[in-house]
C-alpha cells in the first residue's frame, strides 16, 4: 500500500503589496494571520495530512481578497475571515459541501480558456 494522496489541496494567496500600490493585496494588517490560522485549524481537526495548504503569489483576483483556491473542484473562496475559514473547513473539507455564499462571483471566475485557443491568441 502506497502513501495516500491528499483529499484536497488548499492554495492560499500570500501576496503582500506595499500601501499605495494600484492593486490591493491579499495580505494586509487585518489578514496577515489567516494562513497560520487555517493551518492550525487543519491540525486541530486532524486533517492536515489530507489537506495540505500551499502559499501562492497573486492569482489575479486581488479585488476579492483575501482568497484561497481549493482543488479538486476549482473552488475559489473570497473575502476570507477566520469565521469563513471555520465554515469552509467544516462544511467543504470535512462535510463535502461547497460553501456557496463565500465562492467568488461567477463574473470574476468564468470558464477557463482552452490552452490551444490561448496559444493562438498569443500568436503561437
Ligand atoms: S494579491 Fe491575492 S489574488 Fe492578487
Amino acid at each position: 500500500m502506497g502513501i495516500p494522496q491528499p483529499t484536497f489541496y488548499i492554495f492560499k494567496c500570500e501576496q503582500s503589496a506595499p500601501p499605495g500600490m494600484p492593486k490591493p493585496s491579499c495580505v494586509t494588517e487585518d489578514s496577515k494571520g489567516l494562513f497560520q490560522y487555517t493551518a492550525q485549524k487543519l491540525m486541530q481537526e486532524g486533517i492536515m495530512m489530507g489537506t495540505p495548504i500551499v502559499r501562492t503569489s497573486c492569482m489575479n483576483r486581488c479585488s476579492s481578497g483575501p482568497i484561497m483556491l481549493i482543488e479538486p473542484g476549482h473552488t475559489m473562496y473570497v473575502g476570507l475571515t477566520e469565521e469563513k475559514i471555520d465554515r469552509i473547513i467544516a462544511e467543504h473539507l470535512i462535510g463535502g459541501n461547497v460553501v456557496e455564499e463565500y465562492v467568488i462571483d461567477a463574473e470574476l471566475w468564468d470558464a477557463p480558456i482552452p490552452l490551444d485557443v490561448m496559444r493562438k491568441q498569443m500568436g503561437k
